[in-house]
């Protein structure tokens, strides 16, 4: 049967590890795999662009299978889980590229992904305090609340986007606006900085100017999706970046010195979808969580049952009850 988990499945699961945890373990996770780098096939995404939107080869479920027998092990919603991947990647960049004393974070847009963010910088990387910025205000006030219930992170509220970069050692962009926006302008800019860049993920939404770009040291996940979608997409073909699984592996430095701005331009890579549905999928199955659905034919490969009759699935009756528990 394949392990069906839907959005209270994945809260359950949440809960039943703690989000501290869940997003500690799956950084490790993503970073085993990105170690593993030269092992995968890999593409830049597909995706339909439209004037109201896109639709990206990365849709709202993920499905895990076994290369093996094709047999999908694994279908899950891929809202929340994105969010968690996404905040992982950012602690796992910024594990390798920022200073290790930092402990301040500036958190631009405060909107979906935002709380994700905060939480992974304050529980594994030492950062102290959040001093956000949202145009919207109730975007900044469901943040406020949403990390009450985690009171030893501080947060302040800024009231502009320069006011809550001055001074952070680390500056994350989650902002969603496709008008080449520039949310971080080069007088912001202060020695040392790491930037985790994670909004700017697609043709025509840009948050850094391109004058932050050429101030740093820039990282991406694969350069050939990153040239399309990250924040270089404004930049010449040849402008360098430096893969970040070579970091990662112990093959190139990452920040060469405590001056250095280090720049982490994400868009978020399949890689990473891989990693967190390895992970829901072991910890469900360790949780015993999820329902078992029939999603392609199960019959049993017996003399009653033969594997070739796939006929007989346009009877009701032939297959398993539908929904059932995992054991
Ligand atoms: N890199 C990745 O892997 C990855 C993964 C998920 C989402 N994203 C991207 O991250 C961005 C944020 O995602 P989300 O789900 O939180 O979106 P969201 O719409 O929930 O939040 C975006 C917030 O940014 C704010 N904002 C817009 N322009 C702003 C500006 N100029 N200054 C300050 N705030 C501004 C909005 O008011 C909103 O609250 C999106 O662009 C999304 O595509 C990237």
């Amino acid at each position: 049967m394949t392990r069906f988990v839907d959005v209270p499945t994945m809260s359950r699961l949440v809960e039943h590890i703690g989000i501290s945890r869940f997003i500690g373990e799956l950084a490790d996770a993503i970073q085993e795999d990105f170690i593993n780098w030269p092992a995968f096939d890999k593409s830049a995404r597909v995706a339909n662009h439209s004037e109201i939107g896109v639709i990206e080869l990365m849709p709202a479920f993920g499905v895990l299978a076994d290369v093996e027998t094709g047999y999908p092990v694994l279908l899950s919603e891929l809202t929340v889980a994105t969010a968690l991947r996404t905040c992982a990647t950012s602690l796992m960049a910024a594990r390798a590229l920022a200073r290790p004393d930092s402990r301040r974070m500036a958190l631009i847009g405060n909107g979906a992904q935002s709380e994700f963010q905060a939480l992974a910088f304050h529980y594994h990387l030492g950062i102290e305090e959040v001093v956000v910025y949202d145009v919207d205000p109730l975007a900044t006030e469901k943040f406020i609340r949403n990390l009450s219930a985690h009171p030893t992170l501080k947060v302040i509220r800024a009231a502009s986007t320069a006011e809550a970069v001055r001074g952070a050692d680390i500056v994350t962009t989650v902002t969603a606006d496709k008008t080449f926006a520039t949310i971080i302008t080069p007088e912001m800019i202060e020695p040392g900085m790491h930037i985790n860049g994670v909004g700017g993920d697609c043709p025509g939404k840009t948050e850094l100017h391109a004058d932050v770009l050429r101030a740093g040291k820039v990282f991406v996940e694969y350069e050939p999706q990153t040239r399309i979608e990250g924040d270089i997409q404004q930049m010449p073909a040849d402008f360098p970046v430096v893969d970040l699984w070579r970091v990662l592996a112990g093959h190139i430095v990452g920040r060469d010195n405590r001056e250095q701005i280090t720049v982490f331009d994400s868009v978020g890579f399949a890689l990473e979808d891989y990693s967190v549905l390895r992970y829901i999928n072991s910890q469900a199955e360790a949780g015993n969580l999820g329902v078992g659905i029939e999603l392609v034919p199960w019959g049993e490969h017996d003399d009653a049952n033969d594997p070739k009759d796939l006929f007989r699935y346009t009877r009701s009756g032939k297959s398993r009850k539908s929904v059932r528990r995992i054991a």
